[in-house]
């Protein structure tokens, strides 16, 4: 009932929003009314990594009762939608991206009732809620897989990719979480090879069969029918196999996205997916990954291709690498603005894109993008939330990173839980690598940094658990936790809120057109987003040093909105200063 309402204030809302803005929209640049307007390209997202967010029953995982005891703390976020990571069982040798039953929850998790609960108060709290969807692959563990490997003639062997043995060896392919980097597995039981992407333990579902497709179908309209509000498609650019199995080039390894990226047939199986699925109710749905091209990126998400609402491109958020340059810099902020420009002017008429650039793939947002260092962690973290929230697209934010919570960085590979850090320690092992070069790499871009226990408060294990963590958490939340923050008006967290509210009370920073200003600056990231006679200026300092923006624009009789410094700014942008302005 509740939600009911809520919904109805927000259309009441909105239709007051485009009756206003057409009575003054003459020689505006464009009206709200033609821009298409969506709940969700209007939302900010929320990801959370539930075996991380809060323990509930003392187990060291954390679980749905454990985010429902903080759905407050949600809300107050201002967020209008939660990315679930996968909660179905699992037996986690990819923490949840293994699925073994669809329509069931893991028992570390919880029950199905609680899910229930879970979106019943997310829902009278005016949140969305999306889940991830993981049919790539299955588990091993699944029925089906279990049935497909019994015998050749098994009505579920078509389910999955098999190569028989007495054909020779498959033709290779890569797999990113294989010890041996190997993508067939050799399985004496039927004398035949499985296909597998990701570990030996996520045989690749096969999507040429119509079967295969009608279970995933169903198992979607489950979860819609139970209410859900949208769908993330696990790895899903990589469903469609060629599955004459040709030889691949050798650079194979290194480019394994070009090859298995949008093969022949993906798109059909989208389009079937839509119109099985996503057409018959009002939900979001989102893909990783977007292809290699603008092009293939377009032919995923442009309304008429009735295929997906929105993707992610992955340029940005790969751009921050392990530091190798003589000055030890992590990425090219001139590189970094032109991504984000080509990017949004791509995609300026038609499509719609996620702005990310952390998520569970990911190590840790501000020791990534900003500066993880005591002097310069909380300004930068905030002028980081200052370029999501200001963006064109969806902004997609990861739980912890409004509190800045920082990379943890492991000495020893025995701290790590990850499968694929974990397997491709052992292969470097085999194949004579680096091993110290090795974890001092993953310092840096492991994903277990940003999966340790989101820090509640400075209590035992960060008020995450009672229990002993499934992870070790952070050393520095006795400083670093939503506690703390919450009191204190100039946290980061605080920020975060008060520019998500920005964003919402300002429909140019979400559909408002894109200008780059002052494009060769190798420090400032300066643009406008202008919509309706309303123009803003965002400024954004990304170094640890003083910078001047060339902007041509006089501040004089603009209006600050929000600032990440407390006392005005002048000519001079101060380290990793950010500020928001209406002109
Ligand atoms: C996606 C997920 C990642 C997972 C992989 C295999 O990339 O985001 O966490 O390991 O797919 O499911």
């Amino acid at each position: 009932m509740q939600g009911k309402s809520v919904q109805l204030l927000y259309c009441l809302f909105l239709s007051t929003l485009i009756s206003s803005c057409h009575n003054s929209a003459e020689k505006k640049l464009s009206t709200v009314d033609t821009l298409n307007r969506k709940w969700w390209k209007e939302a900010v997202v929320y990801q959370i990594y539930p075996r991380s967010f809060k323990d509930s029953d003392g187990d060291g995982i954390g679980d749905l009762k454990g985010i429902i005891s903080k759905l407050d703390y949600i809300k107050s976020l201002g967020i209008t939608a939660v990315w679930l990571n996968p909660i179905y069982s699992s037996p986690n040798d990819d923490n949840g991206y293994d699925v073994s039953d669809y329509r069931n929850i893991m028992k570390d998790f919880g029950t199905m009732q609680d899910f229930d609960s879970l979106l019943k108060g997310m829902h009278e709290r005016g949140i969305k809620l999306v889940m991830d969807i993981v049919v790539n692959h299955s588990s091993d563990e699944h029925e089906w897989f279990k049935q497909s490997r019994s015998s050749r003639t098994n009505p579920y062997r078509n389910y999955y990719h098999w190569w028989n043995a007495e054909r020779g060896k498959p033709p290779y392919r890569y797999s990113l979480f294989d010890v041996n980097h190997d993508a067939w597995k050799y399985d004496s039981l039927t004398n035949a090879y499985y296909l597998h992407y990701f570990s030996r333990k996520q045989p690749d579902l096969n999507w040429e069969n119509p079967k295969v497709r009608n279970e995933v179908y169903d198992m979607m309209k489950f979860w819609a029918a139970k209410g859900v509000d949208g769908f993330r498609l696990d790895a899903f650019q990589f469903a469609a196999k060629d599955t004459t199995w040709p030889a691949l080039p050798s650079d194979l390894n290194t480019k394994f996205e070009k090859y298995y990226g949008m093969v022949n047939g993906l798109h059909d199986y989208l389009k079937e997916m839509n119109k099985e699925v996503f057409s018959k109710y009002d939900v979001m749905s989102v893909a990783e990954g977007a292809g290699q091209t603008f092009e293939d990126a377009h032919n995923l998400v442009d309304a008429g291709r009735n295929e997906l609402g929105m993707a992610y491109a992955f340029d940005g958020v790969n751009l921050a690498k392990y530091p190798s340059t003589p000055n030890g810099e992590k990425y090219s902020i001139i590189k970094f603005k032109e991504i984000f420009s080509k990017w949004d002017s791509a995609f300026a008429n038609n499509g719609w894109l996620s702005v990310f650039l952390s998520n569970h793939d990911q190590a840790r947002l501000v020791t990534r993008f900003g500066n993880d260092a005591p002097q310069f962690r909380e300004q930068s973290a905030k002028m980081l939330i200052t370029f999501l929230m200001s963006m064109r697209g969806t902004p997609y934010y990861y739980n912890g990173d409004e509190l800045g919570m920082t990379n943890i960085r492991f000495n020893k590979i025995e701290d790590y839980r990850d499968v694929q850090t974990l397997n491709e320690y052992q292969y470097q092992k085999t194949h004579g690598g680096n091993l110290s070069e090795f974890i001092i790499r993953k310092a840096f871009e492991s994903r277990d940094n940003g999966r340790t226990p989101f820090q509640w408060n400075d209590s035992i294990n960060a008020g995450f658990t009672t229990g002993k963590p499934w992870i070790n958490v952070n050393a520095n939340y006795t400083t670093i936790n939503a506690a703390v923050q919450d009191k204190d008006a100039n946290s980061i967290l605080n920020y975060f809120r008060k520019m998500v509210q920005l964003r919402k009370n300002n429909l140019a920073l979400v559909y408002g057109k894109y200008t780059l200003l002052d494009k060769n600056n190798p420090a400032v990231y300066a643009y406008t987003r202008e919509l309706n006679g309303k123009k803003l200026l965002v400024l954004l300092n990304f170094t640890a040093n003083n910078a001047t923006a060339n902007t041509g624009i006089n501040l004089l009789k603009a209006k600050q909105l929000i600032s990440n410094y407390s006392t005005a700014s002048n000519k001079v942008l101060r380290p990793y200063e950010a500020a928001v302005y209406e002109l």
